[in-house]
């Protein structure tokens, strides 16, 4: 498995662009980031908060944008060299002081500690597309609750396993088997997997290969989670009023979006991003957790 931080060093110069409103249209692939950013924002200005630490922050787009339309003071912290250099120099460009970006790996447990330490608690601490990378979910959450002041506010990002009950591909037979049936016995198993191999595309998805220079995404660890097994682990490190938001809708599954006219498909995409209902839950390929430190 390839290195995470050399997918993220490759794709630190392009990666603002999927936070470009002029692009949401145009972008080759869907901008759901953009999306997503806008959620987490509407989050942040609802509960007051007046500082946020984030972790796993790239070049700084989404806090840049973070710090200037909600007017609150920031830091943050990435574990790739090369976004956190490009990050410096837009915190710069944008009138921020560039010692507000550090190169942190959170699987680093000394210098995460050493980190919250230096910088201290903040009103929201958000992970936005990092936990997929990493292994330690107990430790992650417990990383992000150091940067919290009690009563603050956590949003984590998550790959949705619950998306492969919609995709009908290799997604939805691993999660039958793997998760799904995992207290069956190996027997039934096999029956379903012999099932499942005539009804299901599981030769779909093809892997992506959209970076030359750089190990492509499927290349490095991106985990995804079940819903409800992270939000046991947030609730266990001590979280409060823990609920689920969804993002990166799919109007069909994916292997048939190709039959829909683009912008007709990207259309119903965009509607669906303000459903709060819980068909979030099958229809998004990502989703967040919204919870708030026990005080
Ligand atoms: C998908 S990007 C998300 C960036 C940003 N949070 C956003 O919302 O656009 C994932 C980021 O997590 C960082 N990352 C991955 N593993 C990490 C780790 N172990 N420690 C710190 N950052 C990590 C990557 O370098 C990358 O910049």
């Amino acid at each position: 498995m390839a290195q995470v931080s050399d997918h993220y060093d490759g794709s630190a110069p392009s990666y603002h662009e999927q936070y470009d409103p002029e692009k949401i249209w145009t972008n080759a692939e869907y901008p759901a980031n953009y999306f997503r950013l806008n959620k987490v924002m509407r989050i942040l200005k609802s509960r007051n908060v007046a500082s946020v630490y984030e972790l796993g922050a790239a070049e700084g787009s989404p806090i840049i944008r973070i710090a200037q339309e909600l007017g609150v003071n920031v830091r943050a912290s990435d574990l790739s060299s090369e976004m956190v250099r490009l990050g410096k120099e837009n915190f710069q460009r944008n009138g921020l002081d560039p010692d507000l970006h550090t190169q942190v790996d959170i699987n680093d447990r000394d210098a995460v500690r050493a980190e919250a330490d230096r910088v201290g608690q903040f009103d929201a601490v958000i992970a936005l597309g990092v936990i997929p990378h990493v292994e330690d979910d107990a430790w992650f959450v417990e990383a992000m609750s150091l940067f919290l002041k009690p009563g603050g506010t956590l949003i984590l990002q998550f790959r949705n396993a619950m998306f492969s009950m919609f995709t009908f591909n290799r997604l939805t037979k691993e999660f039958i088997l793997d998760d799904l049936m995992a207290p069956i016995g190996q027997q039934f198993k096999d029956q379903v997997a012999h099932d499942l191999d005539q009804r299901l595309a599981v030769d779909k998805p093809p892997k992506r290969e959209w970076d030359k220079d750089a190990p492509a995404y499927d290349e490095i660890l991106a985990r995804f989670h079940n819903p409800f097994e992270l939000s046991d682990v947030v609730a266990q490190q001590g979280f409060v009023d823990v609920s689920f938001t969804w993002y990166n809708f799919h109007p069909t599954y994916p292997m048939i979006a190709g039959g829909i006219d683009p912008t007709e498909y990207r259309r119903q995409q965009i509607e669906l991003e303000d459903d709060e209902s819980w068909r979030g839950m099958f229809l998004c390929s990502a989703g967040m957790i919204v919870a708030t430190r026990a005080a």
